[in-house]
């Protein structure tokens, strides 16, 4: 790299050259973003992915990263299967996020340590860092069938470790990214790059022209 070049380089912050990376990213690693089946609203991609991993009668396994209050997706989730057999696992510190997002800053979604209440006996809630609580939450699945994982930690970091992480597996697994464009997208990218796996793009919700929630299906190397 010529001097001018690597001086102006070095002036610019790494927030920049991720947020930028994403937008290269989306056009060279994940071109088929673009022509992904549409869905309306998050309900129509949600309820695609429970169909994606069995049905809503099946005994399928739920994994939200990065659950917050459960009010959310995990209620979604919970109402639209009815199989006393399947579980529903959230993880989440219920401290907010461990580093800054954006513009808000390490600890947004802070519940102050309190796990939420969630009546369904299929529901499990984890508190604790991801990288904490792993040995967990693979007791819970590891055997299990109809794996729907659902990303939302909104950070590189976090995403990275989950991904990583339920590759341990070595199933192919429904996903749903709840914001691709953006941190998912690196992490998406540096995981399959790493690991090898492979994904299938099912579906998508755009925003502002780019994809937000991506359904997909991956498939770890080897499996
Ligand atoms: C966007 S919120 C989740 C929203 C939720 N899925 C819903 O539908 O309402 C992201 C959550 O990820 C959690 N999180 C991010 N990284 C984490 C990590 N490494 N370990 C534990 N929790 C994490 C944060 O605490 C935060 O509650």
């Amino acid at each position: 790299m010529k001097p001018i070049v690597k001086a102006l380089s070095s002036r610019i912050t790494v927030r920049t050259y991720e947020r930028a990376m994403t937008y290269a990213l989306l056009r060279e690693e994940f071109p088929e973003t673009q022509t992904l089946r549409e869905y309306p609203d998050k309900p129509a991609i949600w309820s695609a992915a429970i169909e994606a991993a069995g049905g809503r009668e099946a005994p399928i396994t739920y994994v939200e990263f990065g659950v917050y209050d459960a009010t959310g997706s995990f209620r979604y989730f919970l109402e639209n299967n009815t199989d006393p057999s399947s579980i529903f696992i959230g993880l989440d510190s219920f401290h907010g996020l461990p580093e800054r997002f954006g513009k808000v800053g390490a600890g947004y979604f802070d519940l102050g340590g309190v796990v939420p209440k969630v009546e369904d006996p299929r529901a499990t809630l984890i508190e604790g860092w991801f990288k904490d609580t792993w040995d967990e939450l693979y007791a819970r699945i590891a055997g299990r069938d109809r794996l729907l994982v659902h990303y939302d930690a909104d950070i590189y970091s976090s995403t990275l470790f989950a991904l990583a992480r339920m590759e341990l597996l070595r199933k192919p697994y429904i996903a749903l990214f709840d914001e691709f464009t953006g941190p998912e997208t690196l992490a998406t990218y540096n995981y399959r790059q790493a690991f090898g796996a492979k994904l299938e793009m099912m579906g998508k919700i755009t925003v502002h022209g780019y994809a937000e929630q991506v359904l997909c299906r991956i498939v770890p190397h080897g499996s």
